[in-house]
């Protein structure tokens, strides 16, 4: 049983130890060794029980004091420690906070984005919803239901990539790439009945040689409304609505007889040149630029999804959204949107 002489050496011992002592782990070790669960000083206080009611209070005394004592030690060694440490850390971390910050890369839109949204936004603003459709598309929503049969002539203007050809004649079921965003119309029209006033802006795809106004991907904004009553005056003045947003107040649009086989009639429509104004110049030729293909929905493409043209009429058209883009910004080279040149894609 440990004498006070025997608990003094201890807690000369345990103090000089926690001097010494370099790290917190350490110092744990130490405190484990006399204050912990079977720790030296723990195991007098526990056995107090056993010795005479004098010596209980003597040792007892002395062996609470004594672990008074190690545990003010011990924290007190605990916060030197700590605070080295920390010290240790700062030097080896330093932060100068002198240094001018780091500027985050921002990213911007690519002009084909910005130019889909501008248009997106002026039909929002007239009422219309956003429909989608997909890229890779059955030839029966490509051509069949846009009244262009199998072996109609206007197919050969398109010509798409084939995923899958069933049959060496197109079948409704070829799986092909969209030539246009037209096949959104008759989704949207299978789906719901009339009122439809609906933009579908999206990708089309046509078997053509890369050149300066040829891409074999590019981007197309569809528009369509169905309803009761629809004219071409209201097909002329939704598009001069649209024009004069776009492009400014000034710019006039013209209509000129063309043949879609899922309108009748049909135009494509031109906006007046924005140096010349519609006389002529270097930039335009004409004076005129062509923007998109419009015309009255065929009864027949009515029919088809269940729509009854005695009753209700409607318009639609397609703009080619790199046509626009490069009028209104001067991109000479529709590559130029596919190529990928940061120094391009980052002017806009
Ligand atoms: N889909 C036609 C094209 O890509 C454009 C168009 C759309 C024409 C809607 C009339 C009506 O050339």
């Amino acid at each position: 049983m440990a004498s006070r002489m025997g608990l003094e050496i201890m807690y000369e011992e345990a103090k000089d130890a926690i001097e010494k002592a370099s790290d917190l782990r350490e110092l744990d070790q130490i405190r484990i060794e006399y204050l912990g669960k079977k720790g030296k000083i723990t195991s007098v206080l526990k056995s107090l029980g056993k010795l005479s009611p004098e010596e209980r209070k003597e040792i007892g005394l002395v062996a609470n004091k004594v672990r008074q004592n190690l545990e003010t030690d011990i924290a007190e060694k605990q916060e030197e420690l700590s605070r080295l440490e920390i010290e240790r850390r700062l030097a080896l971390e330093s932060v100068d906070i002198t240094l001018p910050g780091r500027q985050p890369v921002f990213g911007n839109r690519h002009l084909i984005a910005k130019v889909i949204q501008d248009i997106t936004n002026i039909f929002i603003g007239l009422g219309y919803k956003i429909a989608e459709g997909p890229e890779i598309e059955l030839d029966y929503y490509n051509f069949k239901a846009l009244n262009t049969p199998a072996d109609h002539p206007a197919r050969s203007l398109q010509d798409t990539f084939y995923i899958k050809r069933e049959s060496i004649h197109p079948s409704d079921n070829d799986i092909l790439l969209r030539t246009h965003t037209s096949p959104v119309q008759i989704r949207v029209m299978k789906k719901q009945g009339p009122p439809v006033y609906i933009i579908a802006p999206g990708k089309a795809f046509r078997r053509d040689v890369p050149d300066p106004t040829h891409s074999p991907m590019f981007h197309q904004v569809e528009g369509l409304a169905v309803d009761k009553g629809i004219t071409f005056g209201d097909l002329k003045g939704t598009l001069e609505e649209f024009t004069r947003q776009m492009f400014g107040k000034d710019r006039q649009i013209r209509l000129r007889p063309h043949f879609f086989p899922f309108t009748e009639p049909s135009a494509e429509v031109d906006v007046s040149c924005a140096v010349c104004r519609g006389a002529g110049c270097r930039i335009c030729g004409t004076g005129w630029l062509e923007i998109l293909g419009a015309g009255m929905v065929d009864p027949n493409v009515l029919m088809e999804v269940g729509y009854n043209p005695e009753e209700v009429s409607g318009f639609a058209f397609g703009m080619g959204v790199e046509r626009i883009a490069m009028l209104m910004y001067g991109v000479p080279d529709i590559r130029m949107f596919f190529d990928n040149d940061m120094r391009f894609v980052k002017q806009f």
